[in-house]
């Protein structure tokens, strides 16, 4: 994150607007990264996230909104940066999310994207989270919830292009684990699996999902995880 942490560091801004914040991970760098900020609004449409900015925000200057990433009722030109990470891939209509985010920019402002994608040539720790992250996708989609497998590289960079934003820069990420079988980290994804399916559990294909998610479980414990390598955009109205 050298690259992405030293670039940051160079913008001072004001108000920023997070797009399908959950639990404010991205708020989290930015907070930390960012020369200046005023406030940051996060926005989802998980009522839980809530809860998780109280506790991880308590005295900053951010805040949680319950709303829809579809309909962003704020006015036009009203932040000074806007944002979304991971996320992209929870939209069936991503253009209209990205214009929705544009139209609530100010002229000049910063725009910044980061999402993880599933480009061939990551680690077999990596696979792991790519695998695992498919799964959720469709453990999600038999619950109505609408979640696509990560998107390819050359498909999130066509999406930012049709942006049309100035000065573009494009940064390749991939985080350095230090251990990939991490025993906590380890421990929590394993204890995730069964509860994440279980929620399907009077579904059709919930034995097929439980088979997989019992797979995914042995590969956590004989090759490990890693996350996968990101694309981050930074660009201008
Ligand atoms: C993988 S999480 C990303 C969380 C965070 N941005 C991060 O980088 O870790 C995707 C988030 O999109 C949210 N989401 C899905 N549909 C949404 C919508 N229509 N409006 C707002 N948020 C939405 C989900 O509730 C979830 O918190």
């Amino acid at each position: 994150m050298d690259k992405i942490a030293e670039r940051l560091k160079r913008i001072k801004t004001g108000k920023i607007l997070d797009v399908a914040t959950g639990g404010g991970q991205f708020v989290n760098l930015l907070m930390n990264s960012l020369g200046k900020y005023d406030k940051i609004i996060g926005i989802d449409t998980n009522k839980k996230a809530a809860q998780a900015f109280e506790t991880n925000f308590k005295d900053k200057p951010v805040e949680f909104q319950n709303k829809d990433a579809y309909k962003i009722d704020f006015d036009d030109e009203s932040f000074d940066m806007v944002s979304i990470s991971n996320s992209l891939h929870h939209f069936e209509d991503i253009d209209k999310i990205l214009s929705e985010m544009k139209r609530v920019l100010k002229k000049d402002g910063y725009f910044i994207i980061s999402e993880m994608h599933c480009e061939k040539g990551q680690t077999e720790t990596q696979k792991t989270h790519i695998l695992l992250h498919h799964w959720w996708a469709s453990v999600d989609s038999r619950l109505g919830i609408y979640h696509e497998e990560t998107l390819k590289k050359e498909a999130i960079k066509q999406l930012i292009e049709e942006l049309d934003l100035k000065e573009r820069e494009f940064f390749d990420y991939t985080h350095q684990i230090e251990d990939p079988k991490d025993p906590k980290l380890t421990e929590y994804l394993l204890n995730s699996i069964d509860p994440y399916v279980n929620r399907i559990s009077e579904h059709k294909d919930f034995e097929m999902l439980k088979q997989t998610g019992n797979e995914l479980k042995e590969r956590l414990k004989n090759i490990g995880y890693s996350s996968a390598s990101l694309v981050f955009v930074i660009g201008k109205k």
